[in-house]
C-alpha cells in the first residue's frame, strides 16, 4: 500500500481522453474486464464516471500485478496516456480513443468471484436486487442514480430562485391520509402509543403556511404500505412544495417552469405549453385520468347507438345508469378466436363482466359472438361507432361507468404497447383539471376524498359541501391537478380549505366522528383558526420523473435500494424478526397468526 500513500488519484477513468496524451495520470477502479496476452495484459479499468483501457507489461517489476488481476479487484494505477493505434480504436466508449500505458499497478483490494458480470444486463433481478451493490457499479444504475442527483439539485436550484425555502419535516410523526395503509413505530417512552410514519408531509406543509413560511419545499421521503406496482414503492420520494396567496393558475405556471427547466437541462428536449384536460373528458376519451396519448384509439361512446337494440347485456347497463362503450383495433380483423379470449380476460381481469367484440374479416363480412342478438345492419353500425374501418376489429365494455373505463383504458393500453402505436421518442405532457372532490367506497359504505380531505371544493361548490345533501356529493369538483406524462402521474396536488369550519365539516362528510376527528386532527383544526393563509401546493413523484427521465419502466431502475414487489429488501433481508425483549421493550407482542406465519416460513426457508 506504500503506493497509494504517494499517489493521489489524478482523475477518473471514465474521464481520461486525447486531451491528456502524453501526461501522466493516477486512476483508481476496478477490473471490469482482464484479456490476457502474454506478453501484454489488457485490462478495463472501471469507476463511476466509464471505463479506459490500461496496458500492462506483467514482465515489469512495477507492473507485475498484471498476472494475478481477476474481474471487481481494486487497482491502482499509474501510467502514460497515449492515442491507440488507428484500427484499435472503440467507438463504443467515451476513452475508446486513448490507453493508458501503464508504469505502475498495484492491488488495493481483491475481489470473491461475483455471482454475475457487472454490465451483463441479462441477469436474473433477483440476484441482482441481492447484491445490489454489485448492480450499482453498472453503467445503467450509474446513470439512473447521477440523472436523479442532477434532478434533485436542479429543482433544488429552481424552486430556491422562485423564493422557497427548503424545510424538513418528521419523519416519525402522526397518520397522515393519503389513501395508503400507515407504517407504524411503536413508541418505547410510551408505552402502547405509536408513531406513523409520513404517507406525505400534507400536513405539515399545511401548519408551514400558517407559520408563514409561504414558499416551502422539501425532497421528502414518503412511506405508504399498498400494494406495489412497476411504479410504486412503499418509500419513495417527493418533491413536495406549497404556497400561500396563490391560486392554481400560480402554482400550475410555476411548475410548467421548473417541468420545462429539468426536461431542457437533462433532456435537451424544449417542452411547449402544456395542455390540460377535464378529468371528465380524460375519462370520456381515454378511460383514464393520466392517459397516455402518444397514441390514439381513443374511446367512443355507443350508448345511441345500441338504446333499444334488445340485447338484454346492453340494455340492462343503460337502464341502471351504465354506459355501453367502445374501441377500434387496427388490423384486429385478423385475430383469432383464441386471441379474442385472452383479449376478454384481459378485460374481465379489469373488472369487466364481459367484452363484445365485433372484427371484420378480409372480405369485409362482420363476425362476433353476439351476432345472433343484433341485425346485420345494426352490427355493421356498433362496428363503426367505435371507429373501426374494414380489416380492424371493435371491443364493446357494458358496464357501470368506472369498471367499463378501467376495463377499456386496460385494452387501449395493452394494444397500444403491443401494436406498437407508441412514439417512444415523445415526452406527452397533460394537466388533468376538475377532479371530482369525492367518491363512493362502496368498501366502506361512506365517502371518501378523491385526493385528500384537506382539497378544496371548486368555489361553486361550498353549498353542496356545507349542506348535508348526499345526492349532490358525486357532482362536486375540487380545485385538484394533475400532472401526466406518457401514462404516469408524475404530480399532484390542490388548492387546500383553509377555513376551520370547512374542514370540518369535510371531516364530518368523511363520515369521522368528531370525536375521531378529534383525536386524529384536532392538532391540525386548532391550528387552522389561527390566521391560516388561503394556500395550495403540489407534490411531484421523484422516482417517477427520473423513471421518465431515464426512459425506464421499472422503479426499481431508479431508486439505489429499492424494496422487491414483496416489499422486501433482498440485499439486508428485510423486513425480518426481531428479538423477543426487544418486542416486549415498545410493548408489542406477537398474535398466534404472526407466530405461525413466522414459524412457516422458517420450515420454507
Ligand atoms: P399524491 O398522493 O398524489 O399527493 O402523491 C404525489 C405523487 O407522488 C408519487 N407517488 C408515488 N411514487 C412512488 N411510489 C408510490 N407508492 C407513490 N405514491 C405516490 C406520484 C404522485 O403523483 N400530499 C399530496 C400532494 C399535495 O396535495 O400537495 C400527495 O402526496 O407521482
Ligand atoms: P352472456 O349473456 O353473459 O352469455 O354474454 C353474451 C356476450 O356478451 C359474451 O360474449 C360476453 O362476453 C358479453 N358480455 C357479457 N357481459 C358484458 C358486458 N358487461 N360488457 C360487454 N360484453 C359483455
Amino acid at each position: 500500500m506504500k503506493f497509494v500513500k504517494e499517489l493521489k488519484r489524478t482523475g477518473y477513468c471514465g474521464k481520461v481522453n486525447s486531451s491528456l496524451v502524453g501526461q501522466k495520470v493516477v486512476l483508481m477502479g476496478w477490473v471490469n474486464v482482464r484479456r490476457d496476452h502474454g506478453s501484454l495484459v489488457f485490462i478495463d479499468l472501471r469507476d463511476r464516471e466509464g471505463i479506459v483501457q490500461v496496458v500492462l507489461d506483467p514482465n515489469k517489476a512495477e507492473t507485475s500485478a498484471a498476472k494475478n488481476l481477476r474481474s471487481e479487484f481494486v487497482l491502482a494505477v499509474e501510467g502514460i496516456v497515449r492515442a491507440r493505434p488507428s484500427g484499435m480504436k472503440n467507438a463504443k466508449i467515451a476513452t475508446g480513443e486513448v490507453e493508458i500505458e501503464a508504469t505502475r499497478c498495484e492491488v488495493l483490494n481483491e475481489s470473491a468471484v461475483p455471482p454475475f458480470q457487472v454490465d451483463d444486463e441479462n441477469v436474473n433481478e433477483m440476484l441482482r436486487l441481492k447484491y445490489r451493490y454489485l448492480d450499482l457499479r453498472s453503467p445503467r444504475l450509474t446513470h439512473h442514480l447521477v440523472t436523479r442527483h442532477n434532478v434533485a439539485q436542479l429543482v433544488r436550484r429552481v424552486l430556491s430562485e422562485n423564493g422557497f425555502l427548503e424545510v424538513e419535516t418528521p419523519i416519525l410523526y402522526k397518520s397522515t391520509p393519503e389513501g395508503a395503509r400507515d407504517y407504524l413505530v411503536p413508541s418505547r417512552v410510551n408505552p402502547g402509543t405509536f408513531y406513523a410514519l409520513p404517507q406525505s408531509p400534507q400536513t405539515l406543509k399545511q401548519l408551514l403556511m400558517i407559520s408563514g413560511y409561504d414558499r416551502y419545499f422539501q425532497i421528502a421521503r414518503c412511506f405508504r404500505d399498498e400494494d406495489l406496482r412497476a411504479d410504486r414503492q412503499p418509500e419513495f420520494s417527493q418533491i413536495d412544495m406549497e404556497m400561500s396567496f396563490i391560486d392554481q393558475e400560480d402554482i400550475m405556471e410555476l411548475n410548467e417552469k421548473l417541468l420545462r427547466t429539468i426536461w431542457k437541462e437533462i433532456k435537451g428536449v424544449e417542452v411547449g405549453p402544456i395542455p390540460r384536460m377535464t378529468f371528465q373528458e380524460a375519462m370520456d376519451r381515454y378511460g383514464n385520468d393520466k392517459p397516455d396519448r402518444r397514441f390514439g384509439m381513443e374511446i367512443q361512446e355507443l350508448k345511441e347507438t345500441v338504446t333499444g337494440s334488445g340485447f338484454k347485456v346492453f340494455d340492462d347497463v343503460l337502464s341502471r345508469g351504465g354506459i355501453v362503450r367502445g374501441l377500434a383495433v387496427p388490423k384486429g380483423g385478423s385475430f383469432t378466436r383464441g386471441q379474442f379470449d385472452k383479449i376478454t380476460d384481459l378485460a374481465k381481469r379489469a373488472g369487466a363482466k364481459g367484452l363484445v367484440w365485433i372484427k371484420s374479416e378480409a372480405d369485409g363480412a362482420l363476425t362476433s359472438p353476439v351476432s345472433k342478438f343484433f341485425s346485420p345492419e345494426k352490427l355493421g353500425e356498433i362496428f363503426k361507432a367505435t371507429g373501426a374501418q374494414p380489416g380492424d376489429c371493435a371491443l364493446v365494455v357494458a358496464d357501470d361507468f368506472d369498471i367499463a373505463c378501467a376495463a377499456l383504458s386496460t385494452l387501449r393500453n395493452h394494444f397500444g404497447k403491443e401494436l406498437n402505436l407508441i412514439d417512444h421518442s415523445k415526452y406527452n405532457f397533460l394537466w388533468v383539471v376538475d377532479f371530482p372532490l369525492l367518491e363512493y367506497s362502496p368498501d366502506q359504505k361512506r365517502w371518501v376524498a378523491r385526493h385528500h380531505p384537506f382539497t378544496s371544493p371548486k368555489d361553486e361548490f361550498f353549498d353542496d359541501l356545507m349542506t348535508n345533501n348526499e345526492a349532490g356529493y358525486g357532482k362536486i369538483l375540487a380545485k385538484a391537478y394533475d400532472l401526466v406524462c406518457n401514462g404516469y402521474e408524475i404530480g399532484g396536488g390542490s388548492i387546500r380549505i383553509y377555513r376551520n369550519e370547512i374542514q370540518q365539516a369535510m371531516f364530518r362528510l368523511l363520515g369521522m366522528s368528531d370525536e375521531e376527528t378529534k383525536h386524529k386532527f384536532g392538532f391540525f383544526l386548532e391550528a387552522l383558526r389561527y390566521g391560516t393563509p388561503p394556500h395550495g401546493g403540489i407534490a411531484w413523484g421523484l422516482d417517477r420523473l427520473v423513471m421518465l427521465l431515464c426512459e425506464t419502466e421499472a422503479i426499481r431502475e431508479v431508486i439505489a435500494f429499492p424494496k422487491t414487489a414483496k416489499a422486501s429488501d433482498l440485499m439486508s433481508d428485510c423486513p425480518s424478526e426481531v428479538d423477543r425483549d426487544q418486542l416486549a421493550e415498545v410493548g408489542v407482542r406477537l398474535s398466534t397468526l404472526a407466530e405461525k406465519a413466522l414459524e412457516d416460513s422458517k420450515k420454507n426457508s
